[in-house]
């Protein structure tokens, strides 16, 4: 969507995944989905290296709201969790220079059984969005027919860009429909949402995780032609710094999410995340890769069992690559590979390697030199690949 808007990919923080619908703030005031846990992540957010990194956006997602409309036929916070209201909220995240997002449902209901926004509440639910002074809409699918996601997706795009501010929209438009043409018009998409979710939602968990980069995979030809500035794939959040994934697995999560040209969004809580989680998150090389104003998403180039070769082209004949090993058997694997393997052979000079997650510089390489990689299982090693004549020091 061309509202200037996400010319990289957002980066930011979600309720979704780690806090769901808690709405007991009566005995979990620390984790139930209300403005204390918006100001405490913001707080975060704002004081611990996050926003300058480029995690700026912070999240509401379902089950903010009361089970009905004012009189007026507004969307209202539940007052109990929001006291101060959701401009107020908005304030509070604006001063920090952080932007505020949140979550509607295109339906009758949200999937978590709050009020939804039919083709006929869209506009003022836009409006009130606007009113409150929100940034970023993710706009969920649960309780509608595909007929009314056809006509409602679009008209929430229009009415969004009625109201004059510049709200980031993502859909949840293509997940509803498998993800793929002819079901999902992926030229269209990219017209009217800024990001979309493709596929099933993450879980906390190694599993979930495979099943999305595989799914990723399979579909990337088509997948990759629709993704851009403004408009990208969002295979959704990051769950590092949660309960479900090892090291490695983080890693192997967050490596492929940046050779994906993802959304940075994650889920987990920044008060109390162990500083090695923090360390891989807050990877500037990583965000670096992620955030290429190239804007080309990248893709699976080889599978020689159990590892896959992953790779993304950047700017300026730079490169980023992922050997991911998805073998259990418990030992790493040794792996030799040149750039020249890859048909990274341009550059005469040669090129420059770093090691991506060791923060390293590992050499100037000829295309034909062989590079050795040890991959630990579920882990990744990550290589960043830069023409040798450019002088800008990555690390
Ligand atoms: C389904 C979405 O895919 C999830 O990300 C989350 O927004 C839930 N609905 C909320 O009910």
């Amino acid at each position: 969507l061309d509202n200037g808007l996400v010319r990289t990919p957002p980066m930011g923080w979600m309720t979704w995944e780690r806090y769901r619908c808690n709405i007991d703030c009566k005995t979990d005031p620390q984790n139930c989905i209300g403005e204390k846990l918006i100001k405490d992540i913001a707080d975060k957010m704002s004081d611990s290296g996050w926003r300058e990194l480029g995690y700026v956006y912070i999240s509401i997602d379902d089950c903010w709201s009361l089970k009905n409309r004012d009189s007026k036929g507004r969307l209202q916070p539940d007052p109990e969790r929001f006291p101060s209201g959701i401009k107020a909220l908005a304030d509070y995240i604006h001063a920090r220079g952080l932007k505020l997002g949140i979550y509607a449902d295109l339906g009758t209901y949200t999937c978590g059984g709050y009020p939804g926004t039919t083709l006929d509440t869209i506009q003022i639910d836009a409006e009130t969005f606007a009113s409150w002074e929100v940034d970023m809409l993710k706009f969920d699918g649960c309780y509608s027919n595909s007929s009314e996601k056809a006509l409602g997706y679009p008209k929430m795009s229009q009415a969004l860009n009625a109201t004059g501010r510049p709200i980031l929209y993502s859909c949840s438009w293509p997940a509803y429909e498998g993800g793929l043409p002819p079901k999902v018009n992926y030229t269209l998409l990219g017209s009217i949402c800024n990001m979309w979710r493709n596929y099933d939602d993450i879980q906390d968990s190694w599993d979930s995780v495979l099943s999305i980069m595989e799914w990723f995979a399979a579909n990337q030809d088509i997948l990759q032609s629709a993704a851009g500035p403004g408009r990208w794939n969002d295979p959704d959040m990051l769950i590092t710094g949660d309960f479900g994934l090892s090291y490695e697995q983080s890693k192997s999560q967050l490596a492929i999410w940046a050779i994906l040209a993802a959304p940075l969004i994650m889920s987990n809580d920044l008060r109390t995340i162990s500083e090695e989680a923090k360390e891989l998150l807050q990877n500037r090389l990583l965000i670096y890769i992620d955030q290429d104003s190239l804007g080309k998403q990248g893709k699976r180039v080889a599978k020689v069992n159990p590892l896959e070769v992953w790779m993304r082209e950047l700017v300026d004949e730079q490169y980023a690559v992922a050997v991911l090993n998805k073998g259990t058997d418990g030992f790493p694997k040794r792996f030799f590979m040149s750039l020249a393997d890859l048909n990274i052979t341009k550059c005469a000079l040669g090129y420059k390697v770093y090691d991506v997650f060791e923060q390293e510089f590992l050499g100037n390489v000829k295309p034909e030199t062989q590079i050795q990689m040890n991959i630990n299982p579920t882990g990744v090693f990550m290589l960043f690949v830069r023409p040798a004549s450019n002088r800008f020091h990555p690390l």
